[in-house]
């Protein structure tokens, strides 16, 4: 039965991989073989080096891209510090913890020492968040004891910086925490991606964290009224109390952190639909996810099938996302520092 479920998944990933093959027509897989030969390995190198000391910052790095991808496409706008004229992308309210931009610019600078104006940020935000989860992946042991699995997907490169970058944009089509199937789907669709690709992309929720602010209502308030007893019905009764017990304990709290998928936010692997299942999503967007039938059947063949069935489906999600509105050619720039425009 799951065997026969994974089969057919099978054959809609690799014809969903042929139909996308057009979107990604103008980016390539080492684009820059001979303009900088030593590109995706320095990024890959550093990713290497520091993650293992920094693993919650894969999370960050992950985030960052999806952020970057939804405004203005995949053109590493959600790094331009704000200029005169008013708040950038990354002044947005959904704040994206500035951990990830720190990470970038460095690998920037030693791209830059290597060949200068060559490699885009947009390209190093899109590698550094493919590399990062491939550190912290540790999914499950083979029988010998190897570890194994995680997913890997390609990132074709050759995108080009963009100029722009306008906080309200982000506050307009980056998700919000709080939307049900029929907005995120729009919200998906709106960026050329479909059910499928919000189905496994919020999978990312297998790691990372997530601030109390951006669940609270949930726990505290959920229909307005207030006052014990207001919590969200689709959240398990007694997981919302255990995180206003131990975690998240005043509706106002704004600095607490908490594991999104516990015990395992570390770890890329099948956890966070469990716990969807078992209504213990941490926002109304991953309670959402079993709102839809179609959803939730993929979810469920999905969670009773082998991970590297989850990551293969995930991997096409990201190339997906990866390709979205890029600039390739001549359209932007490649900017030197990754924080503002060049100067022309
Ligand atoms: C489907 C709509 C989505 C919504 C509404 C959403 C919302 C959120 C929110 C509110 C947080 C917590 C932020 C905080 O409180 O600090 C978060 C964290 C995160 N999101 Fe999503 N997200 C969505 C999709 C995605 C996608 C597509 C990806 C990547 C492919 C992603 C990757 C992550 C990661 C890795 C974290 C943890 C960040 C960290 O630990 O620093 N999310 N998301
Ligand atoms: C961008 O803004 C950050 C935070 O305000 C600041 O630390 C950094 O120096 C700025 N970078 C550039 C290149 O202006
Ligand atoms: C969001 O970012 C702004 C500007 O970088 C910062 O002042 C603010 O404290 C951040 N808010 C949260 C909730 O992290
Ligand atoms: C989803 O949210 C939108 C916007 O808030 C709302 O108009 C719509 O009625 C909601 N749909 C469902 C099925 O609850
Ligand atoms: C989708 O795009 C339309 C048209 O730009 C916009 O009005 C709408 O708010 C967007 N929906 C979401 C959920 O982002
Ligand atoms: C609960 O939500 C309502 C409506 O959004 C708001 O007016 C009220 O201040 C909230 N109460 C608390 C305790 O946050
Ligand atoms: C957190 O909440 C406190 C009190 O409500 C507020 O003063 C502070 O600015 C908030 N911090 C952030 C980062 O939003």
């Amino acid at each position: 039965m799951a065997r026969m479920a994974m089969a057919a998944l099978v054959v809609v990933v690799v014809a969903a991989a042929v139909l996308a093959g057009g979107a990604t027509a103008q980016l390539k897989e080492g684009f820059y073989e001979h303009t900088c030969p030593q590109a995706e390995k320095i990024v890959k190198d550093y990713v290497k080096e520091h993650i293992p000391h920094a693993p919650s910052v894969a999370a960050t790095l992950l985030r960052t891209h999806f952020h970057d991808c939804f405004v203005r496409g995949c053109d590493a706008s959600v790094l331009l510090n704000a200029t005169g004229g008013g708040e950038a992308e990354r002044d947005a309210a959904p704040n994206l913890t500035l951990r990830s931009f720190g990470f970038i610019d460095r690998i920037k600078a030693m791209l830059e020492e290597e060949c200068p104006g060559v490699v885009s940020c947009a390209d190093i935000v899109a590698l550094a968040a493919r590399d990062s989860v491939g550190v912290i992946v540790i999914t499950k042991y083979s029988p010998a004891g190897e570890l194994q699995g995680g997913p890997f997907w390609s990132v074709p490169t050759g995108r080009r910086d963009g100029t722009v970058s306008i906080k309200q944009e982000a506050l307009d089509q980056i998700p919000a925490p709080t939307m049900n199937f029929t907005t995120l789907l729009q919200s998906f669709r709106n960026k050329s991606l479909d059910l499928a690709d919000l189905v496994w992309l919020s999978g990312a929720h297998t790691i990372g964290i997530a601030h109390c602010n951006s669940f609270t209502k949930r726990l505290y308030n959920f229909t307005g009224r207030g006052g014990p007893g207001d919590a969200d019905p689709s959240l398990d009764p007694e997981y919302a109390a255990n995180l206003r017990r131990t975690k998240c304990k005043t509706a106002t709290d704004n600095t607490t952190i908490v594991e999104m998928d516990p015990g395992s936010f570390l770890t890329f692997d099948l956890s966070y639909y469990r716990g969807v299942l078992k209504h213990r999503g941490l926002f109304q967007s991953d309670a959402a996810l079993i709102t839809d039938a179609t959803a939730k059947a993929d979810i469920l063949s999905v969670v009773n099938a082998p991970p590297e069935m989850f990551f293969q489906v995930f991997a096409r999600s990201m190339v997906n996302l990866g390709a979205v509105d890029v600039k390739t050619g001549a359209e932007g720039e490649i900017r030197k520092h990754c924080a503002v425009v060049n100067k022309h």
